[in-house]
């Protein structure tokens, strides 16, 4: 017998099972997408819970399934719409890959979300804690959903010293959910164990003395619930120093440019902007040569009017911006003229729409610093 099962062999899984689930029915929060149990929206909740916080979640949640209300809606619905609608959001690839498997549902699955892990774990971005919460929520099906709230849980329950930073560590997890999990109501175990995590046995002070398992908790009985989980430190992400320039003409229309289909951001609508060096020139003359370059635009542009820091995983962006009158252009072709109101339709990542908040708050300033 492994350690594993050894520990949870030592647990009284059907009592857990039972404190867990009287307390999730008695105290969970309400929350929109438990209003009902229509797999489209639950799926769409899920996406948008991974790397987001709840309360961030709800209004997304909410205009979204208004805009979209189905499988065939998202699926037919154009990218920018959909771009839109996430835009804030953060980690992009999750709504690409959304649409891209719900046109999957709708040519394969006549747009019913299947039930079965097969299909629905071989669905563009279904990784196995999607799989598992939809499945499990949706369909009442037995099946772990893993994420660092439930290793959290699971790792002070169980006394698991394994790296929650390494991508293998979740298997043990899951191995440990299976066993435990409940099979008459996989779907209130699951939300459970996600509800404690979020609510009670929280990362830095957990509650134990409100917890509805403290009888269960292996490092509660241990006095180590507050060095658990083991989370080794990432790398500190590195420094990318960027020069960004909210262009307009004589008539105050806007110059935005659409960034590639693949990599960081994609298909999002940003300022034109280019990584800047340190040494002989100034950002400013980068700004220019850039724009002439690329663009074959020649432009007045202003003194440094800020910096918007951006914090990605692994990367930060520390943007200076400018803004700029265009004097004359030769090949703007990778470049769309859009009037103020029309830049409202498109999907821009946070940075660059705090850039256009500066460039709205200082009207009239870049007009005139471009004299
Ligand atoms: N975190 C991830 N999934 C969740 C859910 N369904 N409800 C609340 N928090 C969550």
């Amino acid at each position: 017998m492994n350690v594993l099962e050894d520990k949870v062999r030592q647990k009284d899984i059907q009592q857990f099972q039972s404190d867990l689930i009287t307390w999730f029915e008695r105290e969970q929060r309400i929350l929109p997408w438990r209003e009902d149990q229509d797999p489209y929206k639950v799926w769409v909740s899920e996406v948008m819970l991974q790397q987001t916080r709840v309360e961030t979640v709800i209004p997304y949640f909410l205009r979204f399934v208004k805009q979209f209300p189905t499988v065939e809606a998202l699926a037919d619905a154009d990218e920018e719409k959909v771009l839109k609608a996430w835009e804030g959001l953060g980690y992009y690839s999750r709504v690409r890959n959304l649409q891209s498997a719900v046109k999957e549902v709708k040519q394969q699955y006549g747009g019913v979300v299947p039930s079965e892990e097969k299909e629905f774990g071989g669905l563009k971005g279904v990784g196995p804690y999607t799989k598992g919460a939809v499945l499990s929520i949706a369909y009442n099906k037995p099946i772990p959903a893993v994420d660092g709230n439930v290793m959290r849980v699971m790792s002070r329950i169980l006394s698991i010293w394994d790296d929650i930073a390494k991508p293998k560590t979740r298997t043990v997890f899951e191995e440990a959910v299976r066993v435990f999990i409940s099979k008459e109501k996989p779907s209130e175990f699951n939300q459970g164990l996600m509800e404690l995590g979020a609510i009670i046995c929280t990362p830095k002070s957990p509650s134990c003395l409100l917890c509805p398992v403290q009888r269960h908790c292996s490092a509660f009985a241990e006095g180590t619930e507050r060095e658990l989980p083991v989370k080794s430190k990432k790398k500190k992400p590195g420094i990318k120093t960027m020069a960004a320039i909210v262009l307009t003409d004589d008539d105050g229309q806007v110059y935005i440019h659409k960034r590639p289909s693949k990599g960081l951001l994609a298909n999002l609508w940003e300022f034109p902007n280019l990584e800047t060096q340190k040494g002989m020139k100034t950002e400013r003359e980068q700004l220019t040569a850039f724009l002439e370059s690329d663009f074959g635009i020649q432009a007045e542009i202003s003194d440094l009017q800020g910096v918007v820091e951006h914090v990605f995983t692994h990367l930060v962006w520390n943007i200076s911006v400018f803004f700029g009158k265009v004097k004359q252009v030769s090949d703007a072709a990778e470049l769309k003229k859009v009037t103020k109101e029309e830049l409202e339709e498109f999907a821009f990542p946070v940075s660059h729409q705090k850039i256009w908040k500066m460039a709205v708050e200082a009207a009239g300033v870049y007009n005139s610093a471009a004299r």
